[in-house]
């Protein structure tokens, strides 16, 4: 499906935006293993929740869903039963590699699969530590999806994260439920900590000391009652759109805060972004606010080291700020972005080529010079939802109305994306 985009004069408005994406991923998967109900609202509308869902489902877990929450009547310990079909994870490389680790905890043997863009996705990373943990795992080419699991009798590891990878720390963790003594997973670079929060919430016996966690297996979770906060990645669009829109001014209600996320508003605000955060509260650990924002001149910087792992998600619309900063955007260490839902250097890249955008690719990341201006072009997400949303964020300051093919990839994490745009745009 192709969307036209038509420039702005300005942004206003309240909105909100879907529940997070990698919190929805977590309690629904910790609420399937937990005994007892679990109640989930604003659960992420985003397809990559609903393939955790369905593959739920697959394994025995009875589910309903209303427009007000997700309710998940959790299997207890050994309660989940063999697929009669291969589990389908989609374009969800979240579920795929998290729901991997419980699969890996199950006597019996399951085939999980996904979409033409998550068969390209390494998987190698989780294989490593789960076979280590004692799990039979075969994968296309040792590495590629589909994976075919075949789990049961696990020990715990002490395993040290060689990438910054959350979805592994999960899946580490999640497969360490149900293993036999401790698991131990060590993070050299900090990622976002929603399993360890959530895991305590639903009562596993878990330990965080510098960056260390140790969790004891076998212990049983129970059901509980949440709320999803709204997905800080998602609101990232909106955040710069009103950042470059001259004359705007946005006030998004309700956005997850997790300071392990949360790196986004302090790398803006750093380069001069108005951005006020408010009424910030807690809630089963997480922590949730109201984001003002206004349009500001922005200085431009840096992303390396831990930072490129804080912001990984938010590089895409970050490079379209980038362009438009007074000193533009340089990314390093960000080899990561090569594996994401596309090539992502690639398809920032190829997408700044057709606005006429000057882009420096590197091996590890990209440089894109300040005070650029963009051309009106046919913009491609290739598939991928963070490059259709970025791109749509860029048509609002061209030079005229432009396109973007493949625009429906948004609904991966925001469905709904262009109608909320179109809410808060002034023509
Ligand atoms: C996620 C972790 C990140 C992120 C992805 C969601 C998660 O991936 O890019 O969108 O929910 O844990 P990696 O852990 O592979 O870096």
């Amino acid at each position: 499906m192709r969307e036209q985009i038509r420039p702005a004069r300005r942004i206003r408005g309240f909105m909100r935006v879907p529940g997070d994406k990698s919190i929805s991923h977590r309690y629904a998967m910790l609420g399937a293993i937990a005994s007892g109900v679990t109640r989930i609202r604003n659960y992420s509308t985003g397809a990559d929740c609903w393939s955790t869902l369905e593959c739920l489902r697959a394994l025995g877990v009875p589910i309903e869903s209303t427009n007000e929450e997700v309710i998940i009547h959790g299997a207890g310990p050994g309660g989940l039963v063999a697929p009669s079909e291969t589990l389908d994870a989609g374009n969800s490389g979240s579920t795929i590699r998290m729901l991997s680790g419980i699969l890996a905890g199950q006597s019996f043997t399951s085939l999980i699969t996904g979409d033409a863009l998550l068969l390209r996705r390494p998987m190698d990373r989780i294989i490593v530590p789960l076979r280590q943990m004692g799990a039979t795992i075969r994968a296309r080419q040792e590495r590629y999806p589909p994976l075919e699991i075949q789990g049961g009798n696990l020990q715990g590891i002490d395993y040290t994260l060689p990438v910054p990878s959350a979805q592994v720390k999960t899946c580490v963790l999640l497969a360490g439920l149900f293993a036999d003594g401790y698991t131990v997973v060590r993070e050299p670079v900090p990622t976002r900590d929603h399993t360890e929060i959530a895991l305590r919430q639903f009562g596993a016996q878990i330990e965080v000391i510098n960056r260390i966690i140790r969790l004891r297996g076998h212990v049983g979770l129970q059901g509980q009652t949440l709320l999803v906060p709204g997905d800080l990645s998602s609101a990232a669009f909106f955040l710069v759109a009103a950042l470059i829109v001259p004359d705007s001014e946005l006030v998004i209600e309700g956005v997850g805060l997790n300071p392990t996320r949360s790196e986004l508003l302090d790398f803006l605000i750093s380069m001069g972004a108005d951005i006020r955060v408010r009424n910030v509260r807690q809630q089963a650990g997480e922590l949730l606010g109201e984001l003002q924002v206004r349009s500001s001149d922005v200085s431009g910087g840096r992303i390396e080291k831990a930072r490129t792992a804080a912001l990984i998600d938010e590089i895409p619309i970050l490079a379209v700020l980038g362009a438009v900063s007074r000193e533009g955007l340089e990314v390093r260490d960000a080899a990561e972005l090569q594996i994401k839902e596309t090539d992502r250097i690639a398809t920032i890249a190829e997408n700044c080529r057709r606005m006429g955008v000057a882009i420096e690719v590197l091996p590890d990341g990209f440089i894109i010079p300040g005070r650029q201006k963009f051309r009106a072009a046919e913009f491609h997400s290739f598939g991928d939802h963070r490059i259709a949303m970025a791109m749509a964020v860029a048509a609002l300051c061209a030079d005229g109305e432009c396109s973007i093919e493949a625009a429906e990839a948004a609904d991966v994490s925001f469905p709904g994306f262009f109608e909320a745009l179109r809410a808060v745009v002034v023509l």
